[in-house]
């Protein structure tokens, strides 16, 4: 303690002798453009030249094809009295003298009378998707537009190319590009679970979602040295009381070499919130704000602090959370900086809380200081660029039609660009031809949860499913036939669950409530009724029925229908009379399973997952396999359920699918967490420790249990790697197994679970490695002892995973969709049958 004393000395005299006066950064790139506009526009003090002036520096192609429109009303901002409109892909280049960041900041304004607000606008530069397919009719509120962004220039020019998407138009006010220093980035940054960490932040653009001066004004550019604009973070406190802001004179804050006006501005640290009522009883007590994301980016988090309110040092000691996990604990600013009213950053990277579309922060007073308090004076929020490079969406640059400055491509590109257009075109023609047959014949229609294209029952269009829900039609690929089944009314559901008695719930998540239903011809179903409030419900019950209206196996739960009546979400489904497997496993009182039930089901739900990975045109990836969503008939047939998580999988040319972590805990394969990079081998993951509970009956997750036995795909590999899995199997079935084939089930399970996606089967070969192991047990007294080398003779037979479901991938050219099982299910057998070898 009394060394850290010793540094804090250090450190102050070191802070004194230290000029808070720090140069102003000068930028060398500073371009603000006036777009359409006859004449120079002052905004903020700032001077914006019109892009009519082509100068060496910045350039516009096309321009003959572009025309502009000017404002000749009062408008929210000077820079809106202009615009530049486009028809065509249309590109400026900045000249840049100096590589490294810049930020780009767009401004947006569809001026009234000029049609402006049909535009669907789409910006990239080379590299990175900004905006995509943005519109502003369905962006109701603020009927302007500002985006800031932060890109690394590597090379000594910057395009930026507007993209009209969906035949449309697109336009563009005003646009900055202006430098930024280098320090203001780090390379590296502390993640807070959950999360990836980001090892090439250098390598990723930005962009701002939040920016808060906490307890003080608004500043606009003007006040920043970067020309950054912080708003007041109230809005955003998720208990108005929580927090009292307290402020000094700016004058006062005392900047070090690390921390400089380019960090933040000294208004920033110079106002702050601090807890409601300071030494409060109640330790537990904190601040926090909650920020709406979209939840499937990573965020860089950077939180200012400065103690402006203690009396003396060492008196604040408080701790910081993001999404309620701890994300900087016994924060001591005294012994960080050394002085009061000296500034203080930290940056972090974080994901949004599991389920939930937003980030929450929250400071809280430790419980080992003398006083009980918490700061925070600022925070930014910066969206960072996903797998595709992107910042709107999944879509990448390439498949956005870019020509333009491109001129150095080969004309094969551009041609294959004129055919993609057209065949796009075509596409859209057809979803549009669809939507207004159906609408013609069902007349006005309000909207509805359903993905639009859904409407169709004959040919219908569905969204790529790896493109964000937002960027509609322009992502219309893929046609499929659907079987949405029967629109139910909603008074036939109410009749069909009673009202949706409480007595008949089946199960309740996160998405809502499933009750069991009889339908009027006394079928029984299962009804799914989604909360239409809950945004993640939506997107997962969209989710949910695009997989299942391009899916039809055996082996998969299969949707009868659906009720979008009076805003309802409602699903219903072929009814398991068994419920899920996990409830025949432990926790209730149902008889124990046989090895050969096991054994079944284990496969079914095996034969479920390889159809979703090989099966259909896309792979598609579960993302949420475990025992509670393998439901059992009444004939103990397994079959897989719960798709809102699904993903569509790596196309040919990709590997893997870059997206959120989600899923289920203990069942989460460590890769996808690190990298969060989806593949089928998450699923196969999974299903390995699916395996190991069907053989342990417990829990994936059991924290009551010592340490090294929480976590089942641990434990059990411990035993499995020492030959043991048999000690620690379910009692019920010692003495009733096969050894062999017990043998053969655990070898499968620990390939499972390996650590690496490349080092785990595919679910083609686990389906064939369990198939044996029921042979083993099926024969068992038949097969005397099993030899090793009919089981590696097993294993070499070749199996092309698409050709038992040929019939299947005639689902592109939307026909047919089923799947013949029963062939499917000969195949299997035939190959895995060892006496045929
Ligand atoms: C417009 O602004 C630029 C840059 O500030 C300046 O050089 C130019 O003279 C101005 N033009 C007019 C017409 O004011
Ligand atoms: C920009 O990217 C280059 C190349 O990846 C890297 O060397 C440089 O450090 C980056 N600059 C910043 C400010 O991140
Ligand atoms: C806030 O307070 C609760 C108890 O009320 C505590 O458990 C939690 O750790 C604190 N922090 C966050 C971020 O919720």
């Amino acid at each position: 303690m009394s060394s850290l004393k010793l540094v804090t000395l250090v450190l102050s005299l070191y802070v004194y002798v230290y000029p808070s006066l720090a140069a102003s950064f000068t930028p060398v790139d500073s371009y603000l453009i006036a777009c359409g506009s006859s004449q120079n526009v002052t905004y903020l003090g700032q001077t914006y030249v019109p892009d009519s002036h082509q100068s060496s520096m910045i350039s516009l192609d096309n321009q003959k094809k572009s025309n502009t429109v000017n404002s000749t009303s009062s408008v929210p901002l000077p820079v809106h009295q202009s615009a530049r409109v486009f028809t065509t892909t249309t590109s400026y280049k900045f000249d840049i003298k100096k590589q490294g960041r810049h930020w780009v900041r767009l401004y947006f304004y569809p001026i009234p009378d000029h049609n402006l607000t049909s535009a669907s606008l789409s910006v990239v530069t080379e590299n990175f998707v900004l905006l995509n397919n943005y519109s502003f009719k369905s962006y109701n509120g603020s009927s302007h537009l500002f985006r800031e962004y932060s890109i690394n220039v590597t090379s000594d020019s910057l395009l930026l190319n507007f993209v009209p998407s969906n035949n449309s138009i697109a336009f563009i006010n005003a646009i900055e590009v202006v430098s930024i220093p280098d320090e203001l980035i780090p390379n590296e940054v502390t993640s807070v679970f959950p999360s990836t960490p980001i090892n090439d932040i250098s390598n990723h653009a930005f962009e701002t979602v939040y920016r808060l001066n906490m307890g003080g004004p608004k500043l606009t550019p003007q006040n920043d040295t970067l020309g950054r604009i912080w708003e007041n973070d109230k809005k955003y406190l998720h208990v108005n009381g929580s927090a009292t802001s307290v402020s000094i004179n700016p004058s006062m804050i005392k900047y070090t070499e690390r921390v400089t006006p380019e960090i933040a501005p000294n208004w920033v640290y110079a106002t702050a919130q601090t807890m409601g009522d300071a030494n409060v009883a109640d330790l537990d007590f904190n601040i926090t704000w909650v920020l709406p994301v979209d939840p499937d980016f990573t965020y860089f988090i950077r939180a200012h602090f400065c103690d402006i309110m203690s009396p003396s040092l060492n008196t604040l000691v408080f701790n910081f959370y993001i999404n309620a996990e701890n994300a900087y604990l016994d924060l001591d600013l005294s012994s960080l900086t050394g002085n009061l009213d000296v500034p203080f950053y930290k940056d972090f990277v974080c994901n949004s809380s599991n389920d939930q579309s937003t980030l929450t922060v929250s400071v809280g007073p430790d419980k080992v200081a003398e006083d009980a308090n918490a700061v925070l004076n600022g925070l930014e929020i910066l969206k960072v660029s996903n797998e595709a490079r992107s910042l709107d969406g999944f879509v990448s640059v390439d498949n956005l039609v870019v020509s333009g400055f491109k001129k150095n491509k080969q004309s094969g590109v551009i041609i294959a660009a004129v055919i993609g257009g057209f065949v796009v075109i075509l596409l859209l023609g057809l979803c549009y031809c669809c939507l207004v047959a159906k609408r013609s014949k069902t007349g006005q229609r309000k909207p509805s949860w359903l993905p639009l294209p859904l409407y169709g029952n004959s040919l219908t269009v569905t969204k790529m499913s790896t493109a964000s829900p937002k960027s509609g039609t322009a992502s219309c690929i893929s046609l499929a036939s659907c079987n949405l089944g029967r629109n139910f009314t909603f008074q036939e559901i109410m009749d069909a669950t009673n009202k949706f008695d409480e007595n008949l719930l089946l199960g309740v998540g996160g998405f809502g409530r499933v009750y069991k239903g009889t339908m009027e011809d006394g079928t029984s179903v299962a009804v799914k009724r989604g909360n239409p409030r809950s945004e993640q419900g939506l997107a997962e019950f969209r989710t949910e029925i695009e997989m299942l209206s391009k899916l039809r196996h055996r082996h998969l739960v299969s949707l009868i229908g659906y009720c979008d009546e009076r805003s309802e979400m409602i699903l219903v489904y072929e009814y398991m009379a068994n419920g899920p497997l996990r409830s025949h496993l432990y926790g209730t009182d149902l008889p124990p399973l046989s090895w050969k039930q096991r054994l079944e089901i284990c496969i079914g739900a095996a034969r479920g997952l390889h159809y979703l990975h090989t099966g259909a045109a896309q792979s598609i990836i579960h993302r949420d396999v475990k025992t509670t969503n393998i439901l059992l008939d009444e004939n103990f047939v397994a079959k897989v359920a719960d798709f809102g998580l699904s993903k569509a999988g790596p196309s040919l040319d990709q590997t893997h699918v870059s997206t959120a972590v989600k899923g289920s805990f203990g069942y989460l394969d460590p890769e996808y967490f690190r990298r969060q990079q989806l593949t089928e081998k998450s699923d196969v993951y999974s299903f390995g420790v699916v395996l190991m509970e069907v053989i342990c009956t417990r829990p994936a997750l059991n924290p009551v249990l010592p340490r090294d036995q929480v976590n089942i795909a641990e434990w059990a590999m411990m035993w499995q790697k020492k030959g043991m899995l048999d000690q620690i199997m379910d009692g019920n079935l010692v003495g009733k197994v096969n050894s062999a084939s017990l043998k053969k089930f655990g070898e499968t399970a620990e390939k499972c679970l390996a650590d690496y996606g490349v080092d785990r089967p595919s679910m083609g070969d686990v389906l064939w490695n369990l198939e044996y192991a029921l042979q083993l047990e099926e024969t068992s007294s038949a097969l005397m002892e099993p030899d090793e080398n009919s089981t590696n003779h097993i294993q070499v037979i070749p199996l092309t995973p698409t050709e038992p479901f040929e019939n299947s991938t005639s689902m592109v050219d939307g026909a047919n969709s089923y799947t013949d099982e029963d062939a499917t299910s000969a195949v299997f057998s035939q190959l895995v049958n060892p006496r045929g070898r």
